[in-house]
């Protein structure tokens, strides 16, 4: 199989570090981006023909220098895994103005940035890959995640219409919708905002996460939920919200003290 060359942001922990180490171990040559430099320099002397390239993504203006350094690198991309993100859990009058600001630049404008970076790039080849790490919070809304759940709805619907818009001129564009992943520090964030335990024996490896995502590189599907089990939970959400509802207040009104 031919060499890819595949950006993932959040390439310097979690989800994006195993994403990244998956498609290296392909033979993939894989842009490494985030904020921490040096996190991404000891991942890229481990993948050869990779390249790390430091940004910031909550300024959004970063995109265009992202997709011009690396067609300036390796004069294309095969594929672009939007997969930084943030969620900063708390009920919606405690959240501060300047988070909200920032996660939605991070979890919904950047990808959308990028995503029209790298469209002209793909679109000369006709052909590419866009994969969207939302999660089942971009499906089903609860208490405390509301910003969260906005951005990753957004990011649905973004990967929805590209995949339409994108598609007849041969890139793909997918959806990934994981629940809870472990060994991520957004796991040791969110553990310490909020009160949700999802029982061991659903909660995914950052590794299962990162096959499914190059298995979507390999065979575009649009739409990947994992474990395969919340198809049930998203179901009844769209036939039942009334249930749900009713079990969010009662969780609500368990955990709100103030
Ligand atoms: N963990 C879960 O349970 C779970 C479930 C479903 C979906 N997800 C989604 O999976 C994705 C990856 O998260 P994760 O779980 O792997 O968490 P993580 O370990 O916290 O990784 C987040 C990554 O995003 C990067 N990042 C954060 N702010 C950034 C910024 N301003 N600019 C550039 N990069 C930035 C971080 O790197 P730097 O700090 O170095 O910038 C890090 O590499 C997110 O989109 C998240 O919403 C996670």
């Amino acid at each position: 199989m031919t060499s890819r060359v595949v950006i993932v942001t959040g390439a310097s922990s979690g989800i994006g570090e195993a994403t990244a180490k998956a498609f290296g171990a392909r033979g993939d040559r894989v842009v490494l981006v985030a904020r921490r430099e040096d996190r991404l320099r000891q991942l890229a002397a481990s993948l050869p023909q990779s390249l790390p390239l430091p940004a910031d993504l909550a300024n959004t203006d970063e995109a265009f220098r992202i997709v011009e350094a690396v067609v300036a690198r390796y004069g294309q991309v095969d594929v672009l895994v939007n997969n930084a993100g943030v969620g900063r859990y708390n009920w919606v009058d405690a959240l501060q103005p300047e988070d909200i600001k920032a996660e939605v630049a991070l979890n919904l404008v950047a990808p959308i940035m990028l995503t029209r970076a790298v469209a002209p790039v793909m679109l000369r080849r006709g052909r590419g890959v866009v994969i969207n790490v939302s999660s089942i919070a971009g499906l089903i809304g609860t208490p405390t995640t509301s910003v969260y759940n906005a951005t990753k709805f957004g990011l649905r619907g973004l990967t929805e219409a590209l995949r339409r818009e994108l598609q007849p001129q041969g890139i793909a564009v997918c959806g990934i919708y994981p629940a809870t992943v472990e060994g991520t520090e957004f796991r040791q964030n969110r553990r310490a905002n909020t009160g949700y335990l999802m029982p061991r024996w659903l909660r995914l490896s950052t590794a299962q996460v990162a096959q499914a995502i190059v298995t979507l590189a390999d065979r575009p599907r649009p739409f990947v939920v994992l474990p395969r089990i919340f198809r049930v939970a998203i179901l009844l959400n769209a036939l039942a919200p009334g249930l749900i509802d009713r079990l969010a207040a009662r969780m609500v009104r368990s955990k709100r003290t103030h």
